[in-house]
């Protein structure tokens, strides 16, 4: 049994690590490091919320290619349901990131591949309504999926489904108003700042909250090291998440997800949601990658034991 179903892309990031400040063409440049990690923002929320302990089903499009197949091989290893990705016919191949951390921000350069050709008739409606909750991450890259993510979401609230969304980055800036249309029908909205800022067409974020309050049911902005804020309706909660060894960001924004959605499908306090998903995606960014950290489960949920127990909030409610 599915509990949550997955929209969306699948495809790996390499990361090189440690590169010279400067990067001229023509040279040999070395990194000190490498990671070859399961990325994209939707994988990385299946993956992360499969290790805390919720059935996940991913809903996707890869090409015929070697990296395709890698990044399958890695939801499933977890137990994610892959049954619904399917291998595009054309020559396009999967997509790929490449991530060159630098200085103290990095590079991300995606060629995108299948994740522009996905369409809504690659979906088994049937799949979804058979799950309790959507999610659907990446709104601007999921191309030709674009114009019936409306259709989707509408079809999965009128099936009992909850629904989530994270739009992420638009790559082309534009901040389409067709994005509204799906907010309608999005139980629990999840940009980070800036985000959240672009989408409201402000550079305040308490008026950014005060509009996107209006167009969904909750919206949770997240803010990395400084405190995450939930709202619904005209309640509102504020929490920092616990201070780490920052290593790598990258993910981040996809575990806090995995995280609250894990509990808000237990149907606890949205506070307590908040904080259950900073200490998760605090954890995702003590290692490599989205997806690195999670791999090590008795790792994560003796960190999320010990943070948990600090904030006097009772047992911790994920099962060994
Ligand atoms: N340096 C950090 N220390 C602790 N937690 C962090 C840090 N960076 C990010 N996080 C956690 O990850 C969440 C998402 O990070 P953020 O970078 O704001 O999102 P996104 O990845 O979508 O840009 C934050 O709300 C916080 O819970
Ligand atoms: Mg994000």
């Amino acid at each position: 049994m599915i509990e949550v179903c997955v929209v969306g892309e699948l495809n790996l990031d390499l990361i090189l690590y440690g590169l010279p400040k400067d990067l001229p063409a023509g040279r040999e440049l070395l990194a000190s490091g490498l990671a070859f990690t399961l990325g994209s923002s939707s994988a990385i929320f299946a993956h992360n919320l499969r290790v805390l302990g919720t059935q996940v089903g991913f809903i996707s499009k890869i090409g015929g290619d070697p990296l395709g197949k890698m990044a399958v091989e890695r939801l499933s290893t977890v137990g994610v349901d892959i049954s619904q990705v399917r291998q595009g016919t054309s020559k396009t191949s999967t997509g790929l990131t490449v991530v060159l951390p630098h200085d103290q921000d990095r590079y991300m350069l995606t060629y995108p591949g299948t994740m522009f050709e996905m369409q809504y008739s690659d979906i088994d409606m049937d799949y979804v309504r058979g799950a309790r909750h959507l999610h659907l991450s990446s709104f601007f890259l999921n191309r030709a999926l674009r114009p019936r993510i409306p259709d989707l979401f509408r079809q999965a609230k009128e099936a009992g489904l909850t629904t989530s969304l994270d739009t992420n980055d638009d790559p082309e800036d534009r901040w389409g108003q067709d994005l509204h249309e799906v907010l309608k029908y999005v139980d629990v909205f999840f940009p980070n700042e800036r985000e959240a800022k672009k989408i409201a067409r402000t550079t305040d974020l308490s008026q950014a909250m005060d509009l996107l309050a209006g167009l969904s049911k909750i919206v949770v902005v997240k803010r990395g090291s400084g405190s995450a804020i939930c709202r619904m309706g005209d309640e509102q909660w504020s929490l920092a998440p616990p201070d780490v060894n920052l290593v790598d960001d990258v993910g981040a924004g996809d575990t806090f997800n995995a995280g609250f959605i894990y509990l808000y499908l237990r149907r606890a306090k949205l506070e307590d949601c908040l904080a259950f998903a900073n200490i998760a995606a605090a954890y995702s960014v003590t290692k490599e990658g989205g997806t690195e950290a999670f791999r090590d489960r008795s790792g994560l949920f003796s960190f999320m034991r010990q943070q948990w127990n600090t904030t006097g909030r009772g047992a911790l409610p994920l099962k060994d």
